[in-house]
Formats: C-alpha cells, sequence, structure tokens
C-alpha cells in the first residue's frame, strides 16, 4: 500500500510558528520582590543584578506558569504550596493589594504583536479552605478573548477557582497550545558531580531535573541521528571554546552504562579519550546547557550559567545560545552577575535586563532606556564594558 503525505503551506507555517513562538511581554504585580513588572523580552535575554536583586524570583515565575499548566501532578495549588503558600509569593510590600498577577504575551517575534495573551490573578482566602483562589483567568487570541473567569460557572461553584483553564484538559480545548508550549519550559541549574555521578548516587531525581541528574540519560534515550546531530553541534561549540577540544562521543560501556568521550588533540599517547567523570566542570557544564538548548523548543531558563566556567567558556556563551537559536528558535533567558558574558560585541542593549533593587522592592530598566548605557553602546563599547561597571542606582535613572 502507498500512502502520500499533502503537507499544505498552511500547515507548514503552523509547524514553523509552533517552532518560534516566544513570550514578548511580562507584566506581573507584586511576585516576591517585585511590586511591578512590564517589560518585553526578546529571544535572548540577558538578566543582570546584583545579588538578591531578584533574578531568580524572575526566572521563577516562568517555572510557576510551567507548574500550574502541567495537568498531572502539578497545576496551581501545587504550584503554590513548592513555593510555601501565597504568602510567600506575595510581595511584602505590597500593602493593601492581596492579589498576585501575571500575564505573558506571546508572539512569534519580539515585536509581533501578540498571538496569545494569557493572563492570571490569585490571593489566598483565610476563611474556609485556606486555599489560593483565582482572581481571574483570561485568555485572548489575535485580540479575541476566548476565556473570561471568573465565569457563571465559577461563580456557582467557587471552588473551580483553585484550579486555572490550563490544568484541565476538559476546558482547555482553545488554547491548549499555551498550555503545551509553558510544559516545555526548562530551568537549569547544573551540577556537574550530579551529571557525573549520577549513577553511583543513585538519588532521586528532582522534578524536571534542573540539576542535571538525569541528562546522560537524556543523551542515550534520543533518537541516534538526532544525538549525532546534536553532539556535533556541542562539538563545534567546545572546538571554539575550549583548546585543543577535538571531538565528541557517546558510547557505552561494557556494562551498558551511557558515557560521553571527549579527545583532545594534545593526548597523543591516549587514543581512549575521556569520559564524563573526567570532564572539567566548566566543560560538563556547557555540554549540558547546550544540550538543552537543542532539545528544548520553548523557553531554556540558564541560572547564572557562569558559575564555574573559564573566563574563555563565559566569553562563548552568548554568540553560542545565538548560533543555537538560528537553528532551533527557542527563547533562553538567561541570569547573570558576569561582565564576561556580556562582552559579546553583538549584544543589543534591549537584550539585557538590569535589576535595581530599591526600598520598596527592585525595579526593572531595559539597559538601552538608561541613557548614559545607550549612548555608551553606540558608542561601540559593549554590553559587558557598561552594565556591570557602573551599575545604575534608581535614583540616576528618575530625574
Ligand atoms: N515575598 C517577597 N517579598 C519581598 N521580597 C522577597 C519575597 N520573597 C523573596 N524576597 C526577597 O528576594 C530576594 C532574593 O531574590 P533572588 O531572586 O534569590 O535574588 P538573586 O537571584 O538575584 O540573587 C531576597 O532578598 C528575599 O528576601
Ligand atoms: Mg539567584
Amino acid at each position: 500500500m502507498c500512502y502520500h503525505f499533502h503537507i499544505t503551506f498552511a500547515e507548514l507555517s503552523i509547524v514553523g510558528k509552533l517552532a518560534i513562538m516566544i513570550i514578548n511581554r511580562l507584566i506581573v504585580k507584586n511576585w516576591r520582590n517585585f511590586q511591578q513588572i512590564n517589560v518585553p523580552l526578546r529571544e535572548r535575554q540577558f538578566i543582570v543584578g546584583p545579588n538578591a536583586s531578584g533574578k531568580s524570583n524572575l526566572l521563577d515565575i516562568f517555572r510557576f506558569l510551567r507548574d500550574i499548566a502541567k495537568a498531572e501532578g502539578g497545576g496551581l495549588q501545587k504550584a503554590i504550596s513548592d513555593r510555601g503558600g501565597t504568602s510567600k509569593i506575595r510581595c511584602l510590600s505590597a500593602e493593601q493589594d492581596p492579589e498576585v498577577a501575571i500575564e505573558i504575551h506571546i508572539a512569534d517575534t519580539p515585536d509581533a504583536p501578540a498571538t496569545w495573551r494569557y493572563g492570571i490573578g490569585f490571593h489566598h482566602e483565610d476563611h474556609g479552605h485556606h486555599q489560593t483562589y483565582l482572581t481571574h483567568e483570561r485568555v485572548w487570541r489575535d485580540g479575541e478573548l476566548l476565556l473570561d473567569r471568573p465565569d457563571a460557572n465559577d461563580n456557582r461553584d467557587p471552588d473551580r477557582l483553585t484550579q486555572t483553564a490550563l490544568e484541565q484538559i476538559a476546558t482547555n480545548a482553545k488554547f491548549r497550545e499555551i498550555g503545551g508550549f509553558l510544559r516545555s519550559v526548562t530551568y537549569l541549574h547544573l551540577v556537574p558531580q550530579l551529571i557525573r555521578f549520577a549513577d553511583s548516587i543513585q538519588g532521586k531525581i528532582i522534578e524536571d531535573d534542573p540539576f542535571g541528574q538525569a541528562f546522560l540519560e537524556r543523551v542515550a534515550t534520543a533518537h541516534p541521528s538526532t544525538r549525532r546531530s546534536r553532539l556535533k553541534k556541542i562539538e563545534h561549540t567546545l572546538k571554539i571554546a575550549v583548546p585543543q577540544f577535538e571531538k565528541l562521543e557517546f558510547i557505552r560501556d561494557n556494562g551498558g552504562r551511557p558515557h560521553l568521550q571527549a579527545y583532545y588533540s594534545h593526548w597523543c599517547s591516549n587514543q581512549e579519550g575521556q569520559h564524563e567523570d573526567q570532564f572539567s566542570d566548566g566543560v560538563l557544564r556547557l555540554i549540558g546547557l547546550l544540550w538543552s538548548l537543542l532539545e528544548s523548543d520553548s523557553i531554556v531558563l540558564l541560572e547564572e550559567p557562569e558559575l564555574s566556567l573559564n573566563i574563555g567558556i563565559v566569553s562563548q556563551l552568548a554568540p553560542s545560545i545565538s548560533r543555537l537559536q538560528r537553528s532551533r528558535g527557542s527563547q533562553v533567558l538567561v541570569s547573570t552577575q558576569s561582565n564576561v558574558l556580556l562582552i559579546e560585541p553583538g549584544i543589543d542593549g534591549r537584550e539585557v535586563l538590569l535589576l535595581i533593587p530599591e526600598k520598596e522592592g527592585t525595579v526593572i530598566k531595559i539597559a538601552s532606556d538608561v541613557d548614559y548605557i545607550r549612548t555608551l553602546l553606540k558608542a561601540g563599547l559593549t554590553a559587558g564594558e557598561v552594565v556591570l561597571t557602573r551599575y545604575p542606582k534608581q535614583s540616576s535613572l528618575v530625574k
């Protein structure tokens, strides 16, 4: 029998569209140490700020959205209790307003109008079941409001407001795409020792594996041709970033355990290469990070990737991310305190968000909206030279 597959142009463009969905605006109220956030986001976005300015809290907003979108083993109540309850999430300086709210705009490109908008608000109710209830949940597609809660059903049965529509398969048919997109958010805070010794530690793998415990397993279960092509791309970047690096291969040892094997050109005598347990922390983190970028078709959150990487590798991160994005189309949000990471001349001021701690909470500025930064970038300095060496104070920005 002969099967014909007809793929129309429209279908092709839908496939293309799915691959390049990004969140191009984030609007938030009362989340942790932020009273208000309203910022545009690009495909590659650096989040820069001193210790305790809220970099991890900001990345956690995207993890929270992922968690509420999970139908099984997730949902709103779990996402909130995993974070210690709404009282821990809600901004301490929020004063009278009990509501925490998040809205995202999802589009094909940073500058395109939103295809999707998704927004929720929630608060803790002291009476009754002491649960967190939605104050609203709204979905727009191309500007048309598809969901507007609380609706008549919620009014009849207020306990429905303990769940979002994203986590309820039965009610979200018209906007399931948003849930799928959010569930694919990846958060990485790779810990080299856990990647290396996952086998001997045999620990419980933490949900969504942020620390890379199951990394080798993921490499092992990828389709062989996908694995080959990803390792080739990673090898290409490693050759640029790591002196004398030659080749990266996937192998299994006699016991069938998966390994990565690296070859360096200076080892004339050792043709056997080196297993991941001998890789440097930096090389291992970089491999894990690049693999996850190649794997993702949604958002990748990188938590201070400069940790334990040497300067040579750190300076290659930003260009490596853009190179991989050209072939994949995922959005990458990177928190960092490293000016070396921002040294690439190609970094646009719009790609850098500055977190500026203030008494009433942290304020976020787009680097290119700060006059002196814009001027210096135009004069040819790089973001790395400008942003962290003279970190702005809020007082210097408000004239
Ligand atoms: N609900 C909240 N209201 C106000 N501040 C909070 C809240 N939750 C956490 N914080 C503050 O956020 C700061 C930590 O932010 P974090 O994201 O870890 O910073 P970074 O990753 O930039 O080092 C801490 O100072 C902590 O007190
Ligand atoms: Mg942090």
